[in-house]
């Protein structure tokens, strides 16, 4: 592999929703989401092949009580979402990227419904695109919707750039003496409980064999390092 060649042909990056919101908490911060964007580009410009599923925690998290219909959240949450896909694309855009914005919940006048043949062929133009609205469905994550999107498009792995450099044993922000895994299987995930992603996310990519690497945002690069096949974060597999 020469050193300009990605590790992977088509990629599916999650962003967590959070990480947008960088040090201010809430909503977006438009030079972390930038610092984000260009390692997104750079990634671009070797060829890899990107989609990208965005979390809405920087806007919404779960219920704003608990009297609040489990349904109704999750539809804020998707929409939530959609609001950072924009922001995304736009960043992108700005950078020089093409792309294209797909939501699962239909909002025609804003983005092109999901259409995975129609994905497919943005990518073979050379176009990001980033998925938003989630799975379109409530109970189901973000992560969720990385790992079906990820299936769907045949991605050659489904990089979950988070808030942790990888998946621990326990808690690494409350236990001193929490271990760092550099490689899991997916079963391992599920039958250890580990809190990468929820486990409907991850028997999902265990059941399309789908690789996830977990690693970093609040160093952006990691993103492009990914990519290019440094060892970096946790690395899960089928073996
Ligand atoms: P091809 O020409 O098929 O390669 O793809 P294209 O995306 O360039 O062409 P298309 O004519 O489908 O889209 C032109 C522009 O309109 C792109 O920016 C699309 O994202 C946008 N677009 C396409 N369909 C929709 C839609 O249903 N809603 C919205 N809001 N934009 C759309």
């Amino acid at each position: 592999m020469s050193e300009n060649q990605p590790k992977y042909k088509r990629i599916l990056l999650k962003l967590s929703g959070e990480a947008l919101a960088g040090d201010k908490k809430m909503g977006l911060d438009m030079p972390t989401v930038t610092e984000i964007c260009k390692s997104i580009k750079k990634c671009y410009d070797v060829g890899t092949e990107i989609g990208i599923v965005v979390g809405g925690g920087n806007y919404w998290r779960g219920r704003s009580s608990e009297n609040m219909d489990r349904v109704r959240a999750d539809h804020i949450g998707m929409l939530a979402t959609a609001m950072n896909a924009l922001a995304v694309a736009d960043v992108l855009e700005s950078l020089g990227c093409q792309v294209r914005v797909q939501t699962a919940i239909d909002m025609k006048q804003i983005a092109e419904p999901y259409i995975r043949q129609k994905a497919v062929r943005h990518f073979e133009k050379g176009r990001i695109v980033i998925f938003g609205c989630g799975t379109g469905s409530p109970f189901f994550s973000t992560d969720s919707a990385a790992a079906l999107r990820a299936a769907e498009i045949n991605a050659d792995i489904l990089l979950k750039a988070t808030m942790v450099d990888g998946i621990y044993d326990k808690d690494p922000h409350k236990y001193d003496d929490a271990v760092k895994y550099d490689s899991l299987t997916h079963q391992q995930i599920l039958v250890q409980s580990l809190k990468v992603m929820d486990s409907a996310a991850a028997a999902m990519c265990r059941e399309n064999k789908t690789p996830i690497l977990v690693f970093d945002l609040s160093r952006p690069d990691n993103i492009f390092d990914a990519v290019m096949g440094k060892k970096i974060g946790t690395v899960v597999s089928d073996k």
